[in-house]
């Protein structure tokens, strides 16, 4: 292809290829463990891969309706009314989406104007702040309190001002692997009390509790769940994240806005696929989900124990965080990168998750592998 000579203003200057191709990447050519990017490397159950199987020859291959198979909004309904008490209507408050990523985006496309801030806690999963800024928005970050990632509600209380649109939560958080407790819930009930203020409330962990703790999702508070868009991902649920399967639940008036731009950008998701996540999820309990990684996190722990590398406590997600201050002074991007070159295995550095230049000196390592890769990176780990 010749080369264009289009003059184009980026609507996202700033960005750039993602820290999680660039490390994958880096990976892949030294023969690196990834264990960077968030993703199981074991196989989803094989019913539920049958069961697509069993919808794919059934002849269900078209268009699903805008909203999603109706098993499964019936199914993820009664999920929530089960589990958080707070029942959705299928026809007019669930849609299924191309993945949380297209539930986040489209939720924020069908809110946020010009000048709206949104506030946004860092380190901060990637995708939140170029959507705001694509709509205009402006992100207002509030930064965690390092080491157990919590929220200061006081500073929260300092930034909202009459501008303030949407406050985008995520429980548990990704990277921190830290969890909202009732009392943080209750006090955002106080400080969003007679707002005008969102909730965006990105929950794809919700199945993923590492410590028996009970997942305080915001369909727990009714007051919350009124001002809420709660977004799920079946694909991290399922360990099938390559199926791009998500959901967005919202009260009425909130989805009627969310399916409008939703029908024009993507207008439904994969048939076969919602049929079969449907009828898995009849006879499949999702809490079955936290022992795996519960387990998985135990392992990594223990074949990294031996190692230079401080464990910080994690609650729910599948990343494990890890100080490394005892082994060098190195920033954490150039120590994430020699940890790929000379020690072959790869996870990605926390500043790349801050707007602000902040290098606790701590790297993210995803444990969503199988146990022999933990065990021998745990190896490898322990000789740094
Ligand atoms: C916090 C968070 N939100 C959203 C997503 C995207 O989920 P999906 O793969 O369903 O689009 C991820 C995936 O890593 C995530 O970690």
């Amino acid at each position: 292809m010749e080369k264009s000579n289009i003059n184009l203003n980026s609507k996202l200057p700033r960005v750039g290829s993602t820290i999680f191709s660039k490390m994958t990447q880096l990976a892949n050519q030294h023969h690196a463990i990834n264990l960077s990017q968030g993703f199981p490397d074991f196989e989803a159950d094989p019913k539920l891969l049958e069961l697509v199987d069993k919808y794919m020859h059934n002849g269900d291959n078209q268009y699903a309706p805008m909203a999603g198979v109706l098993p499964l909004r019936k199914k993820l309904s009664e999920i929530s009314d089960a589990e958080f008490g707070c029942s959705y209507d299928i026809d007019k408050e669930i849609t299924v989406t191309a993945g949380a990523t297209q539930a986040i985006a489209t939720a924020v496309a069908a809110t946020i104007r010009e000048g709206d801030e949104v506030i946004l806690f860092s380190p901060a999963y990637d995708c939140y702040a170029p959507m705001v800024e694509l709509h205009g928005g402006i992100p207002v970050f509030v930064k965690l309190i390092y080491p157990d990632y919590s929220i200061n509600w006081e500073y929260v209380k300092k930034v909202l001002s009459h501008r303030t649109r949407m406050i985008i939560l995520n429980n548990p958080h990704n990277p921190s692997g830290s969890i909202l407790k009732e009392s943080d819930l209750r006090t955002l009930t106080e400080i969003t009390e007679n707002s005008n203020i969102l909730i965006l409330s990105d929950e794809v962990y919700e199945n993923i509790l590492l410590n028996g703790e009970t997942h305080q999702s915001v369909r727990r508070f009714s007051e919350l769940a009124a001002r809420s868009f709660v977004i799920g991902s079946l694909g991290k649920t399922l360990h099938v994240t390559g199926w791009k399967i998500g959901y967005c639940m919202a009260p009425e008036n909130l989805m009627r806005e969310f399916q409008k731009v939703h029908q024009y950008l993507v207008f439904s998701v994969n048939t076969p696929v919602q049929y079969a996540i449907a009828e898995y999820l009849e006879d499949h309990e999702t809490d079955k989900v936290s022992e795996t990684y519960r387990h998985k996190r135990d392992l990594f722990l223990e074949f990294t124990a031996n190692s230079r590398f401080k464990p910080l406590t994690t609650h729910g997600g599948y990343f494990q965080l890890m100080e490394y201050s005892d082994i060098t002074r190195e920033a954490d991007v150039e120590f994430a990168e020699r940890l790929t070159t000379e020690y072959g295995v790869a996870a990605i550095p926390l500043s790349v998750f801050y707007s602000q230049p902040t290098d606790h000196k701590v790297l993210r390592f995803c444990f969503a592998k199988n146990e022999e890769t933990l065990r021998k990176a745990g190896l490898l780990l322990s000789k740094v």
